[in-house]
């Protein structure tokens, strides 16, 4: 299979490094500008210059932000105001004790694993209608659907995501569903 991506911008969200860098590797090598990511320049760098590295004249730019902030979405947004393909693969995963994870370990993950790719779809999806091309990928896991029992809060996170992709089937308006 050729997958031509040729004169299209492509944002992999937490891609310092694991399966975000290698997707970011393979769409640069399928000819997308890619842009890769993590909330330090000095991680953002180094995996720019990993798919260079593999994909020799690749053009790939490193953008520090922590994306599950405001603040950083804006960061990106502001360096890169368009793209046509979203890859949101930002997620954190460890392992807690259901009955000890705390009202902010609960919140950090929806921040991270819901919401930055939230924001970020809703900043990019509009621009790729009006364009008449785009694609937006949300990275899930197994552990949406056998969630574990040490990675609770990760689980739901996951499973979040599922419905969050169920509920972008459009419907007619005023034909909602519960
Ligand atoms: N690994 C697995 O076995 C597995 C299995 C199923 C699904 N998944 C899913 O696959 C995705 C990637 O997982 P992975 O294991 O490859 O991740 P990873 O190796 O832990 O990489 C996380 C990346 O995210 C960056 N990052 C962390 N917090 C960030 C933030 N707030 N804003 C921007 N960047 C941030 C980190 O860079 P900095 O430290 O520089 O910020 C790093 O590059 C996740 O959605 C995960 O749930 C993973």
């Amino acid at each position: 299979m050729r997958i031509d991506l040729e004169g299209r911008t492509a944002l992999v969200t937490g891609s310092a490094q694991g399966i975000g860098l290698a997707i970011a590797r393979t769409l640069a090598a399928c000819g997308a500008s890619v842009v890769v990511n993590g909330r330090s320049a000095g991680t953002a760098q180094r995996a720019a210059r990993d798919v260079r590295a593999h994909v020799p004249g690749a053009q790939v730019t490193g953008i520090a932000a922590d994306l599950a902030t405001d603040d950083g979405s804006a960061a990106m947004l502001d360096a890169v105001p368009d793209v046509d393909v979203l890859v949101n693969n930002l997620g954190i995963f460890a392992s807690e004790d259901p009955l000890e994870i705390d009202d902010d370990t609960w919140r950090r993950y929806l921040e991270v694993n819901v919401l930055a790719g939230v924001r970020l779809t809703r900043a990019y999806l509009p621009g790729m209608m009006e364009r008449g091309w785009g694609r937006v990928q949300f990275i899930g896991s197994d552990s949406a659907v056998a969630i574990p029992a040490e990675m609770i809060h990760y689980g739901v996170t996951k499973t979040a995501l599922l419905a969050s992709r169920a509920g972008s089937r459009r419907r007619p308006p005023g034909r909602a569903s519960r």
